[in-house]
């Protein structure tokens, strides 16, 4: 387990920099991320290269045993690029071109930004990629960050019409792709088309969602730009990643991942709490662990998020908060104890190294109110004397850092689907992202480890798939989970599984569409449920209760075709008030050696941890441990860790035994077996 921090020399006089590299190692940090906002002071005019900074830098962090992981600049170009360059900067939806100023101002389409990143990124791995002291890069910071992973510029509209080409070959497949009929919108040529901005009313949904997949792209491209430049010159023991930011979702990160080294994210608990209350619906029923640790089962969901991005690398987290931060409501203080937790979560949750963000709280520009492990004054502050306190867990973090993380049940998660929901939610509280994250929470409360995966991961080593919704259905993914559960797996549908296809059309078969083969049930009708309407249900699954709120379906068990009833189809729930009181709710569909499960309505939190512990069980999935709410379970290997969030001293039962752990403090187990 290696240790890290976020650093800015050219925010800090030189002959500070030695003090600095001796107080990092001291602390235990032995990782160093530098560099990725300095364009300016690398290249302070085109052409002129000033190394010396950068060079000492670097010798004196290696001089102190530190290693170096070197940021790519290009989430900042300097104002003599954007002045020589006007294209360089990014149009938004409301078709205003953006100033630079801040940072993320560019489009990357932009012919010439893309000739100049690799300017800079070739200059940088030239001269740093075969030195000792650099063992990776990070390209560029945060790709679609405040708002960014789509432009609007006229660049970028030739670009989306070469894409289109490229996707749907002849314009006439394209208007049959769309539906383009509707509302007069038939084009006859490619140079008709315009980004899906500035319209009347909503633009055409399978219009958008060709935009964020071509936004997406483009973001792939751009990286692998950098990705090819860096590795044509880096030495092969240097690797390449760039930084996630958890549960955002404007591009797709399985396609960012693929070509990368490994994964790294941004981790800040109190900060992902407080600006994501989406998560949790109702607003009321958002618990608070401690004003000051975050959520749990968010800042976990985030981390659960990168390890799926590339299964079979540990992620980093590359920046972790480590007191407060300055971009929400009101950034709380950070009290002792906390960063030692945080960290431990991060390694709970499978990660390799933790980087905190970051040395030392900044005397100038935007975040001057962001905490550092350093003061202001240079004094340590709260994140620095964890860094101390963490000193007597070390050696276990160590041990526990080469054993893998492990899960048997996999969730799937698909942007094209939860783009697709995005932009016709039909219901404001559906909302994708939120029925994944249910289902995670249940499963955590529930002590049992999940994977968050793409829609064409391997599916082998895992017992049981949620699938929350797989809106836009493909044949290979009905191919792949009707595989997966004929092999003995258990399957879960939830609610608008089937209904649209890739286009982001409705289909016209039967829903749920591709997979009603696999579920056996049709849907007979389904209704979006305002605040206020509900419909009962009935269950014999143990606290499966009612109502169905936000969203309803019913479920025929007889294909509407046959008047025949399918053997293996079992109802496991069904409504008990209101037009669907004759239909199933919930059904379980025997294939081969496995199972397929239709969830008929949009759960909440305390509905998906009943029927979740149900098919845990009958899958034959253990849980690692009875946890209270606000104490998190992870295994690693032989070792159990448990993580108290709260402010009182909570129990878990582990293997029949009962385990004190105090508040916001940590208990490791060794357990035996699975
Ligand atoms: C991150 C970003 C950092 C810094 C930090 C503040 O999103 O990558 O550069 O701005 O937030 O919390
Ligand atoms: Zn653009």
């Amino acid at each position: 387990m290696q240790l890290g921090v976020c650093y800015y020399p050219e925010h800090w006089p030189q002959d500070r920099w030695p003090l600095d590299a001796e107080l990092m190692r001291q602390a235990g940090i032995s990782l160093v991320r530098i560099a990725e906002f300095a364009w300016v002071a690398m290249e302070p005019r085109e052409g002129e290269f000033t190394w010396n900074w950068l060079d000492q830098a670097i010798e004196v962090l290696a001089a102190e045993g530190l290693q170096v992981i070197l940021g790519t600049p290009t989430a900042s170009p300097p104002p003599w690029l954007c002045r020589a360059h006007p294209d360089i900067l990014p149009v938004d939806a409301q078709g205003r071109r953006r100033r630079s100023g801040s940072r993320r101002h560019y489009c990357p389409n932009s012919a010439s930004y893309r000739q100049h990143t690799g300017r800079i990124v070739t200059a940088m791995a030239s001269r740093y990629g075969s030195h000792p002291a650099v063992v990776g890069w990070q390209i560029d910071n945060e790709f679609g960050c405040h708002g960014t992973a789509r432009c609007y510029c006229e660049t970028c509209a030739i670009a989306f019409r070469h894409w289109l080409e490229e996707e749907h070959e002849t314009i006439d497949d394209l208007n049959e792709a769309w539906g383009a009929i509707f509302w007069s919108q038939t084009y006859g040529d490619w140079n008709e088309i315009d980004p899906p901005n500035l319209t009347i009313a909503e633009p055409n949904p399978s219009h958008v969602l060709d935009y964020y997949r071509f936004s997406s792209d483009t973001f792939v491209t751009y990286q692998q730009l950098q990705i090819s430049t860096l590795k044509s010159l880096i030495s092969e023991r240097q690797f390449v990643t760039t930084n996630f930011m958890s549960q955002f979702a404007d591009l797709d990160y399985h396609d960012l991942a693929r070509p990368l080294d490994s994964v790294t994210m941004s981790s800040y608990p109190t900060g992902q709490a407080e600006s994501n209350p989406s998560l949790y619906m109702p607003q009321s029923v958002r618990p608070v662990y401690a004003y000051d640790v975050g959520d749990p089962y968010i800042t976990g969901f985030g981390h659960t998020l990168m390890r799926g991005f590339k299964p079979n690398r540990p992620f980093w987290v590359m920046e972790q908060q480590c007191g407060n931060v300055n971009w929400t409501a009101y950034n709380t203080g950070v009290r002792p104890g906390t960063v030692r937790l945080w960290t431990w979560h991060a390694l709970a949750s499978g990660a390799e190294a933790v980087l905190y963000f970051h040395w030392r709280a900044g005397l100038y520009a935007q975040e001057q109110f962001h905490s550092g492990l350093l003061n202001h004054d240079a004094s340590p502050a709260v994140g620095y004397t964890d860094l101390e306190a963490m000193k007597a867990d070390r050696s276990l973090m160590s041990e526990i850092t080469s054993a893998p993380h492990e899960a048997q049940i996999a969730l799937l998660l698909d942007y094209d689907s939860l783009w697709a929901v995005q932009l016709q939610p039909h219901h404001r509280d559906f909302d994708y992202m939120r029925y994944l994250f249910v289902c995670y929470r249940a499963l955590q409360r529930l002590g049992l480890p999940a994977d968050v995966l793409s829609v064409d991961a391997d599916l082998s080593p895992y017992k049981m798939v949620i699938v929350p919704t797989a809106s836009l259905a493909t044949k290979q993914l009905a191919t792949s989970l009707k595989a997966f559960t004929e092999a003995g797996g258990t399957v879960l549908f939830g609610v608008r599984s089937g209904f649209k296809t890739t286009s982001n059309r409705f289909t016209d078969l039967p829903l749920p569409g591709l997979f009603r083969d696999l579920v056996g049930i049709t849907v007979s009708d389904w209704h979006s449920l305002p605040p206020g309407a509900s419909y009962d249900l009935g269950s014999s699954i143990p606290g499966l209760v009612g109502p169905a709120t936000v969203w309803a379906e019913a479920l025929n068990p007889a294909f509407s075709d046959s008047h025949s009833r399918d053997p293996d189809l079992q109802m496991l729930a069904r409504y008990s008030s209101g037009p669907f009181s004759s239909y199933a709710a919930l059904t379980e569909h025997k294939v081969g050696a496995g199972r397929a499960l239709y969830l008929g309505w949009y759960p909440n939190g305390p509905q998906a941890e009943a029927l979740l512990a149900y098919l845990a069980t009958q899958a034959g999935v253990l849980s690692l441990a009875a946890v209270p709410d606000g104490l998190i379970a992870s295994r690693r290997g032989p070792h159990l860790i448990l993580l108290n969030f709260t402010e009182e001293p909570l129990t878990a039962t582990v293997q029949g035994r009962t385990v004190l752990v105090g508040p916001r403090d940590v208990e490791v187990v060794k357990t035996h077996g699975s």
